[in-house]
């Protein structure tokens, strides 16, 4: 199994009270799955996929990444992990603004062992021609984009996306969404995917439900949709 999360729990303090923003979480994903995450505001998602990317520590339990522990690793350990093996893509794009569209791409190449090429990314993501321009010259959809290539330049196993979707409009979105399901046919990249839009999970392998920090449901979605045919 591509990822395996047994039992994670992490727990906030806030004065005498403890609060598990996930409580014994566990659930499986095989290497090339789209999976979705679908769950209430505060429900735990992006701490799930905070912890599973390496940007924060559990309180106990186990995260597999190919047969690795990453829940215990240490600081240095988990630099390495996230640098090698993992991508990112945020609601609000995150580049650097006085950095142009190629440079934000480019100084995430050196990261991986095997990069991809930056000319032929910038042409599957659609932003040729905008290489030299600025992210406060591009459109939410073109900077969310970039912010794609970015995460996918240097190839990583695992791409983890928190609401990729959330500020962009119907239209932006689906493509958006098209060129995952691009990315994870073509790399074979298992993608997780929060998301509190719905219709979203008709394109995913895996659909993960959670609420007040347990898992409540994870089915194989039978049915797959095309991210073209999904309707929202
Ligand atoms: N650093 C922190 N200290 C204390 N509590 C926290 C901290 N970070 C998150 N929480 C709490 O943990 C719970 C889960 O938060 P999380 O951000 O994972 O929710 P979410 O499902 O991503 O919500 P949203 O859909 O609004 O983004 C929330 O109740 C939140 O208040
Ligand atoms: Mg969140």
């Amino acid at each position: 199994m591509f990822l395996e999360i047994n039992e994670l729990v992490k727990k906030y303090q806030s004065g005498e009270t403890e609060f598990l923003a996930l409580n014994h979480v566990s659930f499986e994903m095989k290497e090339g799955e789209i999976g979705v995450i679908l769950g209430p505001s505060g429900s735990g998602k992006s701490t799930l996929m905070n912890i599973v990317g390496g940007l924060e520590n559990a309180t106990s339990g186990s995260v597999k990444i190919d047969g690795h522990e990453i829940a215990s690793l240490k600081s240095k350990a988990l630099g390495i992990y996230r640098r090698n093996f993992v991508g990112f893509i945020f609601q609000f794009y995150n580049l650097i603004p006085n950095l142009t569209i190629r440079e934000n791409i480019e100084i995430c190449s050196h990261l991986g062992k095997d990069p991809l090429n930056i000319d032929h990314l910038i042409e599957k993501v659609g932003l040729q021609g905008q290489e030299k321009k600025f992210p406060s010259q591009l459109s939410g959809g073109q900077q969310q984009r970039v912010a794609i290539a970015r995460a996918l330049v240097k190839n990583p196993k695992l791409l983890l996306c928190d609401e990729p979707t959330g500020a962009l409009d119907y239209k932006t979105s689906k493509e958006v969404l098209e060129l995952f399901e691009e990315i994870n046919q073509n790399y074979r990249t298992t993608i997780m995917m929060i998301t509190h839009n719905d219709a979203i999970q008709n394109m995913a392998h895996r659909v993960i439900k959670i609420k007040d920090g347990q898992i409540t449901s994870n089915k194989i979605n039978e049915k797959r949709l095309a991210a073209h045919d999904i309707e929202w």
